[in-house]
């Protein structure tokens, strides 16, 4: 647990390890809470706005450009006249646009802001630079398969290169919803269902979208989004509910978000739910208390897109003028495109609804943020058209795109060792609606990449194989309706080839927002296609696109070889060959549980347990696990194949006692016995037995990638202390308790590998 503070029950418990903790580097690097610095400038500007000029510095409008890309993601709003758009900068009636159209479009509007306004304040430019700019990188929870936090460090470092270059400022991004329900649609964008994973994820996205100095024209200012738990809306259906417990919502939830400003985030997005009754955007207790009383949260928080106006939908908020108040008194500095700022915040403070004192609050935060951004400095730093041209797409940042994309796939299954496939002598049929075309390549929220510029699975194969001659190419159905005559060309093409690879799962627009699923499954006309590819009996690859985990079904699930491959962005079609034929051995884990049936879910392995689990094997009667199903995932968080063949041996354990203030090794022997190198990612997963509070059946604690030779073994050591041990207690505060704990070393949330238990001592 990150934020742990530790309570007097604890202290008794554990002095020592309580103090080493408060006083480690590692907490001190935890906090560092990112800093703003206010120059002295600022207060005077404050000083000679008038109040509409001030709400203006707080009103942030989708960019009208020609219709603008930010119109075609989102529903139009207001503003949606570019014209206007420039009288308004003219006017100091406007923060900035987002979703813009690049550095020309920022320089008409920056130099209306600069030049003819009164007060020459700078207009900020955001985007939602989400998983790339015009290079495009494996969607974020693709990113989060390669276990791998600094791949994602890099893949946003070299995003804020390309988009800072296109006059961007400010990624609307890393979003850091913890998401275990994979009905849900927006999972695609985020850490997956791990707390652990969201919050080195998160971390690691901040870093690299802000690098050391805001300041340089290489970085963009991050922005934690959606906070809070928009991830946990009930049934997985976007926009809705939150209702959880607080223990719940600090343990799982916060979490990410917590390390996503502690990595130096200096703006926050604010969700569309509510939370216990309370939209997030309305919600005083988030936006304020907790997130600048507890966590010490300096930066500024800007509203979701209308985010303040759906209150009134939401029964929160009972006009527009209201709307703007709950949201402005509960701590949202900047609204998003409803207008609803500039609209009425100058009213509420002539009418004593709304303290001056507190507009002044916000717009200094939000000045602040541009000073530091260099905006002050120099107004046109980021916005250069050269630059934007020279930047874009660079051989580098598509080598790190296709290092992304390989790291990102998950090998399912591998049965009868089919792949790799050999890259000569075999005539493949690559089948599938997905097999060819320059469509759902660069996947979900995506504003400025193209997929006429990705590299598509029919090509990505050509180019592994020795006789591109001896690949055909077949669609066989639509995504969700079926292909006249399809079937029936796919079969033949199958029967012609020695090998199929079947391309299929869920189009770019099956998740991502507002698109919640009821089955999480292949569409029926795709699943149909794969059982009458299936039955011609030649072995199939199933190759699987999809923003979410999947439930696999009959002849999909039952391929001798399965690929995760998510949406890989520009380079997928030379990841996915990379993989297919040897080049890269898989080393992707699942970042979210495969579950058995849509129905399971929400799913997710650190559940609680159940008075009456299922003993591992038959499913016994009254016991916890739905009809016909084990209560467990067809494929864990965690799980991941290689092309060695991993053993997992030799637990052993410093000491079978952890001292209150001390701490224990925890290794094991891992093993290739195969015959190819192979990187694996070894896991580490405890469970307290008894608690005051029940604790999850397993939690990760760590992991580590090791590359492994054939033949090789390596001792894979983790040292584990108190704080890994801590929950949130009885008195709502995160705490140790002395008792047993299992430990597994394992190469999944649910695999066995090598199990061990020690005691904490009082
Ligand atoms: C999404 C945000 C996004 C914003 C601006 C909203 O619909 O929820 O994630 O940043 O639009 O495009």
């Amino acid at each position: 647990m990150v934020d742990l503070a530790i309570s007097r029950r604890a202290v008794l418990m554990g002095a020592g390890a309580a103090a080493a903790w408060l006083a480690s580097p590692a907490r001190a690097l935890l906090q560092a809470v990112g800093k703003v610095d206010v120059p002295p400038f600022v207060d005077s500007l404050i000083g000679r706005m008038t109040l509409e000029e001030k709400a203006g510095q707080l009103q942030l409008m989708a960019s009208a450009w020609g219709g603008g890309a930010a119109l075609s993601l989102n529903p139009p709003g207001t503003g949606s006249d570019f014209q206007q758009q420039i009288e308004d900068a003219r006017q100091g009636r406007l923060t900035g646009v987002f979703n813009g159209n690049g550095a020309r479009m920022a320089r008409m509007l920056q130099t209306a802001a600069v030049r003819e306004s009164r007060l020459k304040v700078p207009l900020i430019f955001a985007a939602d630079i989400i998983h790339g700019h015009r290079t495009i990188f494996p969607v974020p929870l693709a990113e989060v398969a390669s276990f791998e936090p600094d791949l994602a460090r890099r893949t946003a470092e070299a995003a804020a290169f390309e988009a800072s270059g296109a006059g961007i400022d400010w990624t609307f991004s890393p979003m850091v919803d913890v998401a275990r329900d994979q009905r849900w649609g927006r999972g695609v964008e985020g850490g997956g269902e791990d707390p652990l994973m969201g919050r080195l994820f998160a971390a690691a996205r901040v870093r690299g979208f802000q690098g050391a100095d805001l300041k340089s024209n290489q970085h963009l200012l991050a922005c934690i989004k959606h906070f809070g738990a928009y991830g946990a809306g009930e049934s997985g259906l976007d926009y809705n509910a939150v209702d959880m417990s607080e223990r719940r919502l600090r343990e799982v939830y916060l979490q990410p978000y917590k390390a996503g400003f502690d990595a130096g985030a200096l703006s926050a997005m604010a969700s569309f739910n509510e939370i216990n009754g309370i939209p997030s955007t309305g919600n005083h207790w988030l936006m304020t208390d907790l997130l600048r009383g507890e966590w010490g949260f300096q930066g500024f928080v800007v509203s979701d897109y209308t985010g303040d106006e759906e209150m009134i939908a939401a029964g929160y908020a009972k006009d527009g003028r209201d709307a703007a108040r709950l949201a402005f008194l509960a701590g949202v500095d900047m609204s998003m495109q409803s207008g609803l700022y500039r609209q009425f915040l100058p009213d509420l403070v002539r009418g004593g609804e709304v303290p001056e004192a507190k507009l002044n609050e916000s717009v200094r935060r939000v000045l602040a943020l541009k000073a530091m951004l260099g905006l002050f400095d120099d107004p046109f730093g980021r916005i250069d058209e050269k630059r934007e041209a020279a930047r874009s797409m660079l051989p580098q940042t598509r080598a790190l795109a296709r290092e992304a994309g390989r790291k990102a796939i998950v090998l399912l299954k591998n049965e009868g060792e089919l792949l790799p496939l050999p890259r000569s002598g075999k005539k493949i049929a690559l089948i599938g609606p997905f097999a060819a075309g320059p469509h759902d390549l660069v996947g979900p929220w995506v504003v400025y990449g193209d997929d006429a510029k990705a590299v598509d699975l029919a090509t990505g194969v050509r180019g592994a194989v020795s006789n591109p001659a001896s690949i055909t190419v077949t669609q066989g159905s639509g995504v969700e309706e079926a292909l006249a005559g399809g079937i029936d060309q796919a079969v033949a093409a199958a029967r012609a080839a020695d090998i199929v690879v079947l391309a299929i799962g869920e189009d770019s627009g099956m998740s991502g927002e507002a698109q919640s699923r009821t089955e999480i499954v292949v569409p029926a006309p795709q699943q149909a296609l794969a059982e009458a590819v299936a039955a011609t009996g030649k072995p199939v690859v199933v190759v699987l696109k999809h923003g979410r985990a999947l439930a696999l079904e009959g002849a999909v699930a039952n391929a001798p070889a399965i690929l995760a491959t998510w949406f890989l962005g520009t380079e997928t079609g030379n990841a996915i060959a990379d993989v297919l034929f040897g080049a890269y051995s898989p080393s992707g884990r699942l970042p979210a549980s495969f579950p058995w049936k849509s129905g399971q879910e929400p799913y997710y392995y650190a559940h609680k347990p159940t008075g009456r689990p299922n003993p591992p094997g038959e499913l016994q009667p009254y016991k916890a696990h739905f009809r016909g199903i084990p209560n467990s995932a067809r494929y864990p968080f965690g799980h991941g194949l290689t092309y060695g063949k991993i053993e997992y041996n030799g637990l052993a354990l410093s000491s079978q006692e952890m001292p209150a203030n001390g701490s224990i090794q925890v290794s094991a022997t891992i093993a290739n016995r195969g015959s190819r190198a192979a990187e694996e990612v070894v896991q580490l997963y405890i469970h307290d037995r008894v608690a005051s509070i029940t604790q999850p059946v397993r939690e990760l604690k760590a992991f580590r990638k090791v590359a492994l030779a054939p033949g090789q073994s390596e001792v894979v050591r983790f040292t584990l202390t108190p704080a890994d041990l801590a929950f949130y207690g009885l008195q709502d505060r995160p705490v140790v308790e002395p008792g047993t704990f299992d430990v597994w070393i394992a190469p999944s949330a649910e695999a066995e590998g090598v199990h061990g238990s020690f005691d904490l001592l009082t």
